[in-house]
C-alpha cells in the first residue's frame, strides 16, 4: 500500500474545477456513444451526449460518421426527416429548409439562387465529431489531440479480447439522475470495498469472495478480475473520464456512465448488450443491475451531503486502490493545466 490519500473534498465542490472537467479533463478521451450494433447501414440516428444533440449515420458499406446537430446556415437545430418508406435518411433543417445527407452534405438548398453571394451545394457541411469504432463501441471524441484509444481501453482489450469483438445483438438502456457531484459515483462505482456490505445481497453474490479480487492498473485504466467459475472470470473496468465496463463471459457487456449535469448532479448511463440472451434474459439481467444501482444512488446521495461541507476524509483501504489510482490521474491532469492544491 501507498500512503496516497483521496482527493479533498472541495474538488468536489468548486465551479472552476466543473468547467476544467468538462472544458479539459474529459476532451482528452474517447467516449462511448452507442452499440455498433444499434445502427444499420442505410440509417441515421440522434443521440444526447452531455446535453448536446449529435446525429450518427452508417453509410451503405457501413462508414461511421458522427455530427453535431447545428445547421451552417443560422445555427438552428435539425430534424430527422423519417417516412415509413425512408427510415433516418436524411437531416432537414426546420427553420430554412436546409436538407443534408448521412454524410453530412448540403443536399437541398431553398432559393439557391437569391443569397447575398454564390452558394453552391458543395460549400457547406454538417460539422464532424471525431469518431471511431473500438470493439463493440462506437466512440466519440471533442480534441485535436486526443489520448489513442489504445492507451485508454488497454487492459480491456489485453484481458477481453474475444468478448471484446463479438457482434452484439440485443441491447438495452437505462438512466437517472443522480443528486450527486459525478466524481463520487465514479469512486463509488471504483470502490470495491463496499461490495460485501452495501451490495451483500446483490452485486457482491456475482463479483464472490473478497479473498479471490485480483487487480491489474494500466496508465489510464484498472480492473477487478474475480472468478466466476472454474474457468471463467468476470471483468469489472474503470476507464476514464467517468466510465465503467462490465465484462460477464458468456453474457454480455455492461457499460456504466456518469456524465455531469451540474456540480452537484450527474447521469447515470447504462447500456448493456448480450450477443447469447434472449430479449427476456437481457431484461432480467438489466433488473438485477438496477437493484444494485439504486443501492448505490442512496450512498452516493448521501456522501453528496457530506461533501458539499468542510469535511477531511479517512484512509482508502486497499479494496479502494482502483479510486486511488483514478484520482491520482485526475490529478495529473489537474497540474497539467496548471490546478494545484
Ligand atoms: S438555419 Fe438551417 S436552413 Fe437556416
Ligand atoms: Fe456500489
Amino acid at each position: 500500500m501507498s500512503n496516497k490519500s483521496f482527493l479533498p473534498t472541495w474538488l468536489y465542490n468548486d465551479k472552476q474545477i466543473f468547467n476544467f472537467e468538462l472544458e479539459k479533463y474529459s476532451k482528452n478521451f474517447w467516449h462511448p456513444l452507442i452499440f455498433v450494433g444499434e445502427i444499420k447501414a442505410g440509417e441515421i440516428l440522434e443521440k444526447k451526449f452531455l446535453k448536446q444533440s449529435l446525429f450518427i449515420s452508417c453509410s451503405q458499406n457501413n462508414s461511421i460518421n458522427v455530427f453535431k446537430n447545428r445547421c451552417p446556415h443560422r445555427g438552428s437545430e435539425l430534424l430527422l426527416l423519417k417516412t415509413k418508406d425512408n427510415p433516418s435518411k436524411s437531416i432537414f433543417c426546420p427553420y430554412h429548409g436546409w436538407t443534408f445527407d448521412g454524410f453530412g452534405e448540403l443536399k437541398t438548398l431553398p432559393l439557391k439562387d437569391d443569397f447575398e453571394i454564390k452558394v453552391e451545394l458543395g460549400d457547406y457541411f454538417l460539422e464532424k465529431v471525431n469518431s471511431l469504432v473500438n470493439g463493440p463501441f462506437i466512440w466519440i471524441n471533442f480534441s485535436n489531440q486526443p489520448i489513442s484509444i489504445d492507451d485508454q481501453i488497454d487492459l480491456v482489450v489485453g484481458n477481453c479480447n474475444d468478448e471484446w469483438n463479438i457482434n452484439y445483438g440485443i441491447f438495452s438502456e437505462f438512466s437517472n439522475t443522480l443528486n450527486c457531484n459525478w466524481k463520487i459515483a465514479h469512486d463509488n462505482t471504483l470502490d470495491d470495498y463496499h461490495v460485501a456490505v452495501a451490495h451483500k445481497n446483490t452485486l457482491h453474490k456475482e463479483q464472490g469472495p473478497i479473498k479471490n479480487y485480483k487487480y491489474f492498473f494500466s496508465k489510464f485504466c484498472n480492473v477487478l478480475v474475480t472468478p466466476m467459475n472454474s474457468r471463467e472470470n468476470l471483468y469489472t473496468f474503470g476507464l476514464l473520464p467517468w466510465t465503467h465496463i462490465i465484462v460477464w463471459p458468456g453474457r454480455g457487456i455492461l457499460l456504466i456512465s456518469y456524465p455531469p449535469q451540474r456540480i452537484d448532479q450527474c447521469s447515470l448511463e447504462i447500456k448493456l448488450a448480450s450477443a447469447t440472451l434472449c430479449t427476456k434474459d437481457l431484461e432480467d439481467w438489466k433488473i438485477n443491475i438496477l437493484n444494485f444501482l439504486r443501492e448505490d444512488k442512496v450512498i452516493v446521495e448521501s456522501v453528496q451531503k457530506s461533501y458539499r461541507g468542510k469535511f477531511k476524509l479517512g484512509p482508502p483501504n486497499r479494496l479502494e486502490q482502483r479510486i486511488i489510482h483514478w484520482q491520482e490521474v485526475y490529478k495529473e491532469f489537474l497540474q497539467a493545466y496548471g490546478i494545484s492544491f
